[in-house]
């Protein structure tokens, strides 16, 4: 079995989508929500599909324009027992870091949002690294679980995140040919701290970029995980697999 757990397979990027779903019948996606109006669409997913399950939360792009509506829809939703985390949530400075205070704001409300429902985080980090280790390890209540999506800093602070107990979402990154940073990671790092996404519909990997992403291309970034730590793919997907069922407590 797989997981991919972090994607965004909305119809606005998908007519296909259910052909999408249906091509990983035997394994399990997690849809996140990247911004406020894909909440109900994720709902009406995880009511139709078996394999779907949700994380629903407010993006740093939006943390000068979100509302109090927004907030209490996300709180309504994680009540139900397929939302499974908050996410993505966290810091951006790459696009905007003139609002830094708004962004923590938001994305301290959200850690706590997590904490009293007992949900796990997924969090997004663009040049942000230290505010967004900092915050995580100062509000992060320590049985709340959470997991770096996308994880693109150095080894070092991947080393100060995985001793908090956070788990690194290794995606399609790991394939592309120039990519040195991220391979050191996962040849350095014990399998045990790595859970593998798409993040479609973006960052598709070898050997179809150019293509847009979808949750069954995981198979291809386990596979350079394998040929990375010379281990077989079947270890990898076995072994990713327990990582993703124990990160999101699910229940399958
Ligand atoms: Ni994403």
């Amino acid at each position: 079995m797989m997981i991919d757990t972090h994607c965004h397979i909305l119809k606005e990027d998908y007519d296909n989508q259910d052909e999408v779903i249906k091509k990983m019948k035997e394994n399990i996606i997690i849809v996140s929500s990247a911004s406020p109006k894909d909440i109900d669409e994720i709902i009406e997913l995880i009511e139709k599909y078996d394999n779907v399950y949700g994380t629903i939360g407010i993006h740093p792009e939006f943390a000068d324009t979100y509302t109090e509506e927004d907030i209490q829809k996300i709180e309504k939703n994680l009540k139900n027992s397929k939302i499974v985390g908050i996410g993505e949530i966290g810091l951006d400075y790459h696009y905007k870091d003139d609002n830094k205070e708004n962004q923590k704001k938001l994305f301290i409300r959200q850690i706590d949002l997590a904490n009293k429902y007992d949900k796990t985080i997924v969090i997004h980090s663009r040049d942000a690294k230290e505010d967004t280790y900092n915050i995580i390890k100062t509000y992060k209540k320590e049985t709340t679980k959470c997991n770096m999506h996308c994880y693109g800093y150095d080894l070092e602070m991947a080393k100060k995140i995985i001793s908090q107990d956070i788990t690194l979402g290794i995606g399609g990154i790991l394939t592309f040919k120039n990519e040195k940073n991220l391979k050191e990671i996962v040849k350095e790092l014990d399998i045990k701290n790595f859970v593998l996404e798409t993040d479609s519909p973006f960052l598709t990997p070898e050997p179809y970029r150019g293509h847009i992403n979808e949750p069954y291309n995981i198979k291809y970034v386990a596979e350079k995980i394998a040929e990375l730590k010379n281990i077989e793919t079947e270890k990898v997907l076995k072994e990713t697999t327990k990582n993703a069922i124990k990160l999101f407590n699910l229940k399958i």
